[in-house]
């Protein structure tokens, strides 16, 4: 575990939207799969009233700690877990949850992450290329990537994940500056490869490269791709007052919002096939309501305040059957 001698201070992105779209209600039963500093949780726990109840989830133990002291006064209503949300349905099961009301998703590092040089998720502060959220995983970490991986596998990484043109420098770089131990080693090849900040909005090109590397050490696409249909089956159907539970996902970068965004349009569907076919073969039936077909982004207001809300975009769907 890592000593925090400072107390992280996180502030909550589109707090007001998510509290909203959840439509949290006394003695209802809720998940938040990603409680981070437990700002969200913290939320969701005020309105639960005496009767309801609150899962929260982290793969980071460190974050969970944090927010089990945090969310303390709540006492049992909030219960706690470690694990990824991948595995959403099982660590429901074990929390003796069946149905939720509403399941929350904010996406990525929190600032404690990031804050913490010897996780090594920031290039500007020096420490291990380690990257892990899940620092007990035992997975792969960054450096593991950045020194071993083909110069090839490594531009189509930088390239896929990190949306950056000039990956096959970058790669080529990377492996000429190899063993690569820290952060600061990393963005200075970076650096070497293509120049510092670039043009206007002052984007330093390894920002792209340290994210191409957290999602793939973090398996960050392929896990959210797994948690969407579970968070799908755990939610419950229309009640008498006709409301049923809610998906709300706040993500950080394109590839996550598409892959929400196509999922929350297909279960919106009430056919799947091809277009053309004279009669449905597939028989899909919608199971959700699209209640954000604009997605929400946060107001210049919100993000003067807390610039690292600038790039998220929240989505919301509602369960109807
Ligand atoms: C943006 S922060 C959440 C901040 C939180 N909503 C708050 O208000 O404090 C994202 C958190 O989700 C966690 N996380 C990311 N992917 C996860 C996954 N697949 N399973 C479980 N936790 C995950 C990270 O460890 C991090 O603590």
């Amino acid at each position: 575990m890592v000593v925090m001698t400072n107390q992280p201070s996180h502030t909550p992105v589109l707090l007001e939207a998510a509290i909203d779209y959840l439509d949290v209600r006394p003695g209802g039963t809720y998940i938040d799969c990603t409680t981070g500093l437990g700002g969200h949780s913290e939320a969701v726990a005020g309105r639960l009233g005496e009767q309801g109840l609150l899962l929260s989830i982290d793969q980071d133990r460190d974050a969970l700690e944090f927010a089990r002291a945090k969310l303390a006064p709540f006492g049992r209503r909030v219960s706690f877990a470690h694990g990824n949300f991948r595995d959403l349905a099982e660590i429901a099961a074990e929390h003796g949850i069946a149905k939720a009301d509403g399941i929350l998703m904010d996406l990525g590092i929190s600032s404690m992450q990031i804050g913490i040089p010897e996780r090594g998720f920031a290039f500007g502060l020096e420490g291990p290329l380690d990257m892990r959220m899940d620092a007990d995983s035992g997975g792969e970490t960054a450096a593991d990537i950045v020194n071993t991986w083909d110069e090839t596998s490594l531009a189509n990484l930088i390239y896929t994940y990190g949306e950056e043109r000039q990956s096959r420098r970058i790669a080529r770089a990377i492996v000429a500056a190899r063993p690569l131990g820290t952060t600061w080693e990393l963005a200075r090849a970076v650096e070497q490869a293509v120049g510092g900040a670039r043009g206007r909005t002052q984007i330093h090109p390894a920002t792209k490269v340290f994210l191409a590397l957290r999602i793939r050490v973090n398996g960050e696409l392929d896990s959210l791709d797994a948690a969407l249909p579970q968070a799908l089956s755990l939610l419950d159907g229309p009640g008498p007052d006709s409301h049923g539970g809610r998906l709300v996902v706040i993500s950080f970068h394109s590839l996550e919002d598409r892959i929400v965004k196509q999922y929350i349009r297909q279960e919106a569907k009430d056919c799947l096939c091809p277009p053309g076919l004279p009669v449905c073969r597939c028989g899909h039936v919608a199971a959700l309501r699209d209640l954000t077909r604009r997605a929400v982004r946060p107001s210049d207001e919100e993000v003067a305040r807390n610039p690292r809300a600038r790039s998220a975009v929240l989505r919301a769907a509602e369960r109807i059957r």
